[in-house]
């Protein structure tokens, strides 16, 4: 979604603006500027597209500017143009605003019946001439920051540059997260505090309400009445955006192959299961029933989770796409109800929602969450880190096998403490699963092989049984998002009541198999759709590709393992395959098209 990045140094901070909105393209953008005060007045340059346009603009006429705002926009009031890109203006203001602002209509109208101009379709845009009305009245800058966040509706962040004060940054958050760093040359704000890097080595993540005055001396915070305040720092990781220590070609095929160390990472921090339970406030023995919340690839991992609360900890459990649930009627809270959401970024506005809806009915929440410092960490009830590290593709993939590595620890966790058998044995195995991860990835070279017959597919099926079941959802979804081809994950059983009818030659089907219980109901279901001259890869253990050799054409072989560790391996081949065919479709698979890392919006 949109970024903000703004700079205030000794030397002109076009390069800055720039290095830091490539940065936060990972986000996902349709169009970007910076506005910069020269001589006294505000310079503004904007582009539509990526960053290199913006970066073209700037060269041909470069900004001279020691103190400037940035944005990548992400379309949502108004197309991607360059009257609707940010900055926004109004007389001697520029601002770059994340978020929704909901009353945008009538303030547009009171705002116009006052004397402002608008130029552009943007909510963002009355920002700017609140402040400006403010000011023209008297009001100081910090003040008429502190008014405007008060007056706008919905979730936001902004980050602010004046003619009146042509040596101060400002910034405001409400919703949309916000950090701000000082180094030795200068101070930085942005919307993602792994942007500082290289600028500031402590990242002071703004709370709601908070604005910020940021000069060449330091950093103040103030909070919502005006007092000034001191909030949370993160350290910043500085290598996070060096690519030219990533020998990959992309981000996210550094990411699938860090999967191994993040799980090792994983394990060494949690070395038994009270470990994760130490993190939340909340007695397993009494839980009665446990909603998983999540969006996308979190989803998933949340659909594979509940199996295994269920399993292992013989606790209800059901699962909900966050932006259905948040507006649905429920039945009274049960005593005991227990939710727990996932998000990689922490930030995603539909989870939040959901658990301010749990928070709001009286059910404790814990949170899974990569990002520290972000909303969902520091409002949950209870936050278990789920340490992937900084993940830059838009796609996730360890944030993924992290999210199922700390699920299926709290999952044994609670039947530990519900004083479930077995526990220990699973324990025994989960310290495998990066040795299993790690031979998953040594088969990429058949991956390659197996893309390179199908990376001109139209549409693509995934099937699977059980817990493959979620491991084919996200298959399918990784496959979309990168390489733009369709595709579905189905359960396998489901087919023969419908999706069988898609069954051709020339549609792929990726089939999820495992030796085990569930084996001859998956082997049936895979044989209905050779009998149908359906274009079978099959992805399994060594014996259960044995067994259904003679209808597959092509064969993705995955360690073997139990019920948890099975579908975090037999996620890897999938990763791996819609990376190369995307990658042989030539896209931009770090940053596809129309998708946002972090979607700070419903
Ligand atoms: C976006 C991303 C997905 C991600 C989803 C949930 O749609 O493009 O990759 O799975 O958000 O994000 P979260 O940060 O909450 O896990």
């Amino acid at each position: 979604m949109c970024g903000i990045f703004a700079r205030i140094a000794n030397e002109p901070v076009a390069p800055a603006l720039i290095e830091g909105l490539r940065r936060l393209e990972y986000r996902g953008y349709d169009s970007a500027g910076i506005a910069t005060i020269e001589q006294g007045g505000i310079e503004r340059r904007c582009a539509v597209g990526k960053v290199d346009a913006l970066e073209a603009v700037v060269r041909s006429g470069p900004p001279a500017g020691t103190i400037g705002i940035a944005h990548t926009r992400w379309a949502t009031h108004g197309s991607p143009s360059e009257r609707n890109a940010h900055p926004h203006v109004a007389p001697g203001l520029a601002i770059a605003h994340n978020g929704i602002i909901e009353n945008h209509r009538e303030l547009r109208h009171a705002l116009s019946d006052r004397g402002a101009r608008f130029r552009s379709e943007t909510d963002s845009e009355v920002i700017p001439w609140l402040m400006h009305q403010h000011m023209a009245n008297g009001v100081s800058a910090k003040d008429a920051m502190h008014r405007v966040g008060e007056e706008l509706h919905g979730a936001f962040a902004i980050a602010a540059i004046s003619e009146n004060e042509p040596n101060v940054l400002r910034a405001y958050r409400r919703g949309s997260p916000l950090a701000v760093g000082f180094g030795e040359g200068g101070g930085v704000l942005a919307s993602d505090p792994q942007a500082l890097a290289g600028y500031a080595t402590e990242a002071m993540i703004l709370e709601d309400g908070d604005s910020a005055e940021i000069t060449r001396d330091g950093v103040t915070l103030f909070n919502r009445t005006g007092e000034r305040v001191q909030r949370q720092t993160l350290a910043v990781d500085p290598s996070v955006f060096a690519c030219e220590d990533n020998p990959y070609a992309h981000h996210m095929l550094r990411e699938i192959h860090e999967q191994p160390d993040v799980i090792a990472r994983i394990l060494g921090q949690y070395r038994v299961p009270a470990d994760v339970l130490a993190m939340v406030p909340v007695d397993f023995r009494r839980v009665s029933r446990i909603t998983l919340v999540a969006c996308g690839t979190s989803y998933y991992a949340a659909a594979l989770a509940r199996r295994w609360f269920q399993e292992f900890a013989r606790v209800p459990a059901e699962v909900a796409i966050a932006s259905e649930f948040r507006y649905e009627a429920f039945a009274p809270p049960l005593p005991g109800e227990l939710a727990i959401v996932i998000s990689q970024s922490g930030e995603t506005a539909d989870t939040i929602g959901a658990m301010e809806v749990m928070r709001a009915r009286g059910i404790p929440v814990i949170a899974l969450v990569n990002q520290i410092g972000s909303t969902i960490a520091r409002e949950a009830d209870g936050t278990i880190p789920l340490l992937a590290g900084p993940e830059i593709g838009v796609a996730s993939t360890k944030a993924f096998s992290a999210q199922l590595t700390v699920l299926a620890m709290l999952a044994l966790a609670a039947g530990q403490r519900r004083n479930q058998p077995g526990i220990g044995q699973f324990h025994a195995r989960l310290q495998k699963l990066g040795d299993m991860v790690t031979a998953a990835l040594h088969n990429e070279p058949a991956v390659i092989a197996v893309a390179e017959r199908i990376h001109n597919a139209h549409s693509m099926i995934y099937v699977g049984r059980g817990s493959l079941f979620p491991v084919a959802m996200e298959g399918a979804l990784k496959l979309k998002e990168i390489s733009y081809i369709h595709a579905e994950g189905f359960a396998a059983g489901e087919l023969k009541h419908g999706p069988i009818a898609l069954v051709d030659p020339q549609t792929p089907i990726i089939a999820l198999v495992a030796s085990g219980s569930l084996f001859e109901k998956s082997a049936s279901n895979i044989r209905e759709i050779a009998a149908r001259n359906g274009r079978i890869i099959l992805v399994g253990d060594r014996a259960a590709l044995l067994s259904l050799s003679d209808v597959s054409t092509h064969s993705l072989t995955v360690p073997q393992g139990c019920d948890l560790l099975q579908p975090i391996v037999s996620t890897v081949p999938l990763q791996l395959l819609a990376y190369h065919v995307a990658r042989l479709r030539g896209l931009d698979v770090d940053r596809p098209r129309n998708l946002a890392k972090s979607v700070t919006v419903e």
